[in-house]
């Protein structure tokens, strides 16, 4: 009797589920409750019916930090704050192929709630850990720059970096319309609406090509919002890897990921450091990029990470952080693009840590020719363009003055230009062999 009794209370739940509002401040919202761990979700019942989305970003004895999903404005005192199961998951599977959504799975484009899904533990996807393996099979994507020159390998990580305007998004949109693999998934933090938009138009109505999902946090939704999107796109990539697939992440911009998590940084108390970046954007950076990749067994995220750098000279602790945690470069140049030079891949100074892995004696071959060819121009650039340097001083560089503006040729490409990887070696090792005379 006593024992049952005993065992009847230990099976009750006596965790408090509710909280009140008891502190609102800027972005902030404080509560007195519910029983939180962080990253959890709570709604905030508010006096017009909507309720506020909000995230735990700090738990103390007595109090929970709350940073709010959405606008915030009609939160009140003493509201009633309710943890919430549906938004502390994210959801996966088949029928978020071919969909837009937001950053807690809602859909964007138009269509009824997506089919087919299930939700997994926001806390159980955070925690994962990978048996990764080296990529060593290239991905075709239809960019001669990229394929011939800096391929990427399936479960590669790559950034693409270039200042503002160069050309970052337009080459994100034509490599996810074009590349091969399974699934595609364009996760937009950041962006303005019109982008998305554009983006997605793009992929609806394209003949063909891998199935793509959108996730986008805009720039004028929260930066939690912006956060979570990447969450999302991350968990869905997950699943789909999980079931032996291949899929290609986009995540336009890191660096408004990085804003967005400094946003949640500073709401929660972390001191600003470089830049006025939080500890938070260095310590989640690097895990975003660490679940990316191949596993053994099968299944691959190839993963592409646009990074805003605004200048050569001054280090950008985000470009930093990224190169050092990436495993190929393109880095799209401003000097390029003034030239109408597109895509503006600067090849010489872009890096494929993985080319010898990827490329067949051949196609490796001409790619170091090239490489040798550009690096003697960069050397002998300045003398050149001032008209200083004489022709006949050095075999090398008279070489590469007849090359490069064949190369330039073979390596501008419209955007609706889908490029054969066969057709493209011939192209160049013709250039190569021949040179100037069937230019
Ligand atoms: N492949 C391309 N072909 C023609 N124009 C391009 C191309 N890529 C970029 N541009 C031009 O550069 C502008 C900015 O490109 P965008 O991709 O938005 O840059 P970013 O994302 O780096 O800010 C575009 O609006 C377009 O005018
Ligand atoms: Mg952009």
């Amino acid at each position: 009797m006593t024992s049952a009794l005993l065992r009847n209370i230990a099976a009750q739940d006596f965790a408090e589920y509710r909280g009140r509002v008891t502190r609102l401040s800027g972005a902030r919202i404080e509560a007195d409750g519910p029983l939180s761990r962080l990253g959890d979700y709570c709604e905030i019942e508010t006096a017009t019916g909507d309720d506020v989305l909000a995230e735990v970003v700090v738990v103390e004895p007595e109090r929970l930090i709350l940073m709010p999903l959405a606008a915030s404005s009609a939160v009140s005192l003493g509201g009633r704050v309710v943890a919430s199961q549906r938004f502390s998951r994210f959801i996966v599977g088949d029928g978020l192929a071919n969909r837009a959504l937001d950053a807690l799975g809602r859909p964007i484009d138009g269509q009824a709630d997506p089919a087919d899904v299930e939700s997994i533990e926001r806390r159980s996807v955070l925690a994962a850990a990978l048996d990764r393996v080296t990529p060593d099979r290239r991905i075709t994507t239809g960019l001669r720059a990229i394929d011939m020159l800096l391929p990427i390998g399936e479960g590669q990580r790559i950034g693409i970096f270039a200042a503002s305007g160069v050309g970052k998004t337009s080459l994100v949109e034509q490599l996810s319309r074009q590349i091969e693999c399974d699934h595609v998934i364009l996760c937009l933090v950041g962006e303005r609406g019109r982008e998305v938009e554009a983006l997605w138009s793009g992929h609806r109505d394209k003949p063909a090509g891998a199935a793509t999902t959108i996730v986008a946090a805009t720039s004028d939704e929260s930066a939690s919002m912006r956060v979570r999107a990447v969450e999302q796109a991350l968990a869905m990539a997950e699943h789909w890897r999980g079931k032996g697939r291949h899929v290609v992440l986009f995540i336009d911009s890191v660096t408004r990921l990085a804003l967005a998590l400094r946003e949640v940084g500073l709401a929660a108390g972390e001191p600003p450091t470089l830049r006025a970046l939080t500890p938070n954007v260095f310590s989640a950076l690097p895990k975003i990029v660490e679940r990316c990749g191949a596993i053994r067994g099968g299944g691959a995220i190839t993963a592409i990470f646009t990074v805003l750098s605004e200048t050569d000279d001054v280090d950008d602790p985000i470009v930093e952080l990224m190169k050092s945690l990436l495993d190929g470069h393109v880095i799209l140049s401003r000097r390029l693009a003034e030239k109408v030079h597109f895509p503006a891949i600067d090849v010489g100074s872009s890096v494929s840590r993985l080319a010898s892995h990827l490329l067949d004696g051949d196609a490796l071959d001409l790619s170091r020719q090239v490489q040798t060819i550009l690096a003697e121009y960069a050397e002998a650039r300045t003398m050149v363009e001032s008209g200083i340097y004489r022709k006949g001083s050095s075999a090398a560089i008279d070489r590469a003055i007849e090359i490069i503006p064949l190369l330039n040729e073979f390596l501008r490409q419209p955007a609706s230009e889908h490029a054969d990887p066969g057709a493209a070696t011939r192209q160049l090792r013709a250039l190569l062999v021949d040179g100037p005379t069937h230019g």
